[in-house]
C-alpha cells in the first residue's frame, strides 16, 4: 500500500482533509515514547523567530522517538545574518536532515522551503499566515476535553488579524459539521476578509467586539501580536483590549466548556482564571508532544510502523 503520509509536507492546514486530521489525532492518542522509532533520523529545527513551546515540543518529540535534532533558534545565529537567502539555507540543510521544521516571520516562507527541499517540511509558523501543527494540537485538546469536533460553538478572542493560530484553526473547522464561530476582536484586528470568504457557507460565523462568552463550548484566546503591527501606535490603541477575568468565566461559561490559548500569554487571561476548571491552556501545550510525535512518525515512517 502506498503511504498517504510518508515524505509529505505540512505547510497549511488547507493541505489536510478531515480524514487526515482525524488520523493524526488518532495516532497522537496511541503514540508512546519509543527510542527505536526514529533511530538514525535527524530533524532540522530552523527557528528564525522566537518560540518556546513549538520548538521545545518538536525537539522533545524527536528525542522521545529516538531521533536527533540539529538547528538554531534565531536567524541571528544562522548565515541569514550574513545575507544568505532562505532558498540557499534550505538547499544545504536538506542534505543534513531527514525532515525540516521551520518558523519564519515571512508569510509563504515554509512553502518556499518545501519547494526547495526534497525532505518533508513542517511549517511551525510563517508570519501571520499559518501554524498547522498548533491547530492539530488545538483540535486534540478540544476532542479530549469536549469529546467531539462537530457541533461546536467556538469563540475566538483577541488578535484575529495577525494571529496565525486562529487563521489555521478557523480553516480546519470548515472540515467539521455544524460549527458556530464567534469572532471577538477590536475593529482593527478583525479576521481578514479573504479568510472569512473561505469560511462562508461552511461554518456559521458572527463578528463582534463585545467579550460575551455565553453559549460557547470553547473560548480560544489569543495574544495581540505586537511584533506584526506595521505601526506601534496602532498596537498601543488595542493592547490590553481584552482581559478574561474569573468573574466573567464563572458567570458566563458552563463548567464543561474550556478556555484555550496557544500561549505565550501577556495579560489577556488574568492568572486568577488559571485555577478554574475551564482553564485548559497549560494542558493544551502538553498535547504538543503526542501530536508532534505523531506527525513526525507519519511523515518519516508512514502509517504502518
Ligand atoms: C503562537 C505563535 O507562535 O503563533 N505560539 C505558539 O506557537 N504556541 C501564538 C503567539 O505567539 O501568540
Amino acid at each position: 500500500m502506498q503511504s498517504r503520509w510518508l515524505g509529505r509536507d505540512i505547510i497549511s492546514i488547507r493541505d489536510l482533509s478531515r480524514d487526515d486530521i482525524e488520523s493524526v489525532l488518532l495516532e497522537a492518542k496511541e503514540i508512546r515514547p519509543n527510542p527505536d522509532a526514529l533511530r538514525g533520523k535527524v530533524v532540522a529545527s530552523l527557528f528564525f523567530e522566537p518560540s518556546t513551546r513549538t520548538q521545545l515540543s518538536f525537539g522533545s518529540a524527536v528525542e522521545r522517538l529516538g531521533g536527533q535534532v540539529i538547528g538554531f533558534s534565531s536567524g541571528d545565529v544562522s548565515s541569514k545574518a550574513k545575507g544568505e537567502t532562505l532558498s540557499d539555507t534550505i538547499g544545504v540543510v536538506k542534505g543534513y536532515a531527514d525532515a525540516i521544521v521551520i518558523r519564519h516571520p515571512k508569510e509563504g516562507s515554509a512553502r518556499l522551503a518545501a519547494d526547495v527541499a526534497d525532505v518533508p517540511v513542517i511549517n511551525a509558523g510563517d508570519g501571520a499566515n499559518q501554524h498547522p501543527t498548533q491547530t492539530l494540537l488545538d483540535l486534540y485538546s478540544i476532542e479530549k476535553y469536549i469529546g467531539r469536533l462537530d457541533g461546536l460553538s467556538i469563540g475566538m478572542v483577541g488578535d484575529l488579524r495577525y494571529g496565525r493560530t486562529v487563521h489555521s484553526l478557523a480553516t480546519a473547522l470548515t472540515r467539521f459539521k455544524k460549527i458556530k464561530l464567534r469572532l471577538i476582536s477590536p475593529p482593527i484586528l478583525k479576521f481578514p476578509a479573504s479568510h472569512l470568504d473561505e469560511l462562508r457557507g461552511l461554518v456559521e460565523f458572527h463578528e463582534q467586539e463585545e467579550l460575551d462568552l455565553r453559549g460557547l463550548d470553547v473560548v480560544y484566546v489569543t495574544r495581540i501580536q505586537k511584533e506584526r503591527f506595521p505601526d506601534i501606535e496602532e498596537y498601543e490603541k488595542v493592547k490590553g483590549a481584552y482581559v478574561l477575568r474569573a468573574k466573567s468565566v464563572e458567570e458566563q461559561l458552563s463548567a464543561k466548556s474550556i478556555i484555550l490559548h496557544p500561549l505565550p500569554r501577556v495579560d489577556e487571561i488574568h492568572t486568577e482564571v488559571d485555577s478554574l476548571p475551564q482553564a485548559k491552556y497549560f494542558e493544551q501545550a502538553e498535547g504538543g508532544i503526542p501530536v508532534r510525535m505523531a506527525i513526525l512518525k507519519l511523515l518519516l515512517l508512514g502509517e504502518s510502523k
